[in-house]
């Protein structure tokens, strides 16, 4: 399947995952790949975290106003840059930070409750609300993100969620509360909030992990419960931190030294050996967690390599971004991404 075809099912992605995995690296890998194939991205981040600016090279976090992260052609443009009205340009990524104060106000705003919505925010009033009816901060947020699709701001909209706890909160509050509420706006916003996470052709769920025994086993709980307690679509999962075979790194000892010329003492030899054998048993044993995950979810994967590198920047990012493309080639093109 080409990137564009994959991009074209479903206009929102969740990027969901248990913390650390390596979501928001993920959203961000996903964004730089789409936007390289032509379209337009928004990445939705909802944490105040600089993570997906800084893979695009910026210092700066998001705010709730788009910011561009990476322009067309180019891989960077300034900080700030206003984005031109209405929607993102092809093969740009913007990206913004929704909270649940921001998304009110504008909701309050955008219905003639201007005036007093900021002195409502200011004196915390906010807070005394999400106390009464819970699920109300994540139905802003997954309403103001609803808005945005409709409004079709872009052609893929990326959401970083919260990690796997907060997740499941955050994505059943509609159902929770649409079951709860009798009527008026916050059973309509749940309404439509669960209208989108439940129509494969508009919301799926992207699920991040790592070739390890425990990250795997909360994968597979965590897609059954997205499926049964959501009903939302699963997209591919995200095996990300793949260790490259050691024998392509050329880490084995004897044969690399004699091939570069160095001679190294018996020591020396004995540790490379050991460093050698360390690698190649953590790439078996990736490769079987791997495959443990294929049976027990029957889900295309896409696979990450683990990026040696202290921080990830544009360069690390478009690595990525080529390694997701290449699993999204080989899915193939008229299988349901959807199991
Ligand atoms: N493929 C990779 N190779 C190397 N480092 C990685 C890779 N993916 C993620 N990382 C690093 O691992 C750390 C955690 O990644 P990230 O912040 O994306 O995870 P997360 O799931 O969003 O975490 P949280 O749950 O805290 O939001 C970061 O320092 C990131 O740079
Ligand atoms: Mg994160």
């Amino acid at each position: 399947m080409d990137v564009r075809s994959f991009c074209a099912q479903s206009r929102v992605l969740v990027v969901a995952g248990k913390g650390g995995v390596g979501k928001t690296t993920m959203a961000a890998a996903l964004a730089r790949m789409a936007a390289d194939a032509g379209l337009s991205v928004l990445v939705v981040e909802l944490e105040g975290r600089t993570g997906v600016s800084a893979a695009f090279g910026h210092a700066t976090a998001l705010a709730y106003d788009a910011t561009i992260l990476s322009a067309a052609g180019a891989t960077v443009v300034e900080d700030g840059a206003d984005p031109p009205a209405g929607a993102v340009p092809p093969g740009t990524v913007h990206a913004r930070m929704i909270t649940p104060d921001d998304a009110l106000l504008e909701y309050l705003a955008d219905h003639g409750m201007k005036r007093i919505s900021k002195r409502l925010v200011s004196s915390g009033i906010i807070d005394v609300v999400a106390g009464a009816i819970p699920g109300i901060r994540d139905i802003l947020v997954l309403g103001k993100i609803k808005q945005l699709e409709r409004e079709r701001v872009a052609d893929l909209i990326i959401v970083d969620a919260p990690a796997t706890g907060h997740a499941m909160t955050f994505l059943t509050s509609a159902s929770g509360l649409l079951a709860a509420a009798r009527g008026g706006p916050v059973r309509a916003q749940a309404a439509d909030v669960v209208e989108l996470l439940t129509d494969p052709s508009r919301c799926q769920v992207v699920l991040v992990t790592l070739p390890e025994e425990m990250p795997v086993n909360e994968a597979v709980e965590a897609a059954y419960r997205l499926e049964d307690e959501v009903g939302v679509a699963l997209g591919p999962i995200i095996v990300n931190g793949i260790d490259e075979p050691p024998g392509q790194v050329g880490l084995r000892a004897a044969g690399a030294a004699a091939r570069a010329g160095v001679a190294v003492d018996a020591t020396t030899e004995a540790a490379l050996d050991a460093a050698w054998a360390f690698r190649h048993g953590r790439v078996s044993l990736q490769a079987e967690q791997a495959a443990r995950l294929a049976t027990e979810l029957p889900l295309p994967q896409l696979r990450a390599p683990f990026v040696f590198s202290a921080t990830i920047g544009p360069a690390e990012l478009e690595a990525l971004a080529t390694s997701l493309a290449r699993g999204i080639a080989a899915i193939p093109q008229h299988e349901p991404v959807a199991p």
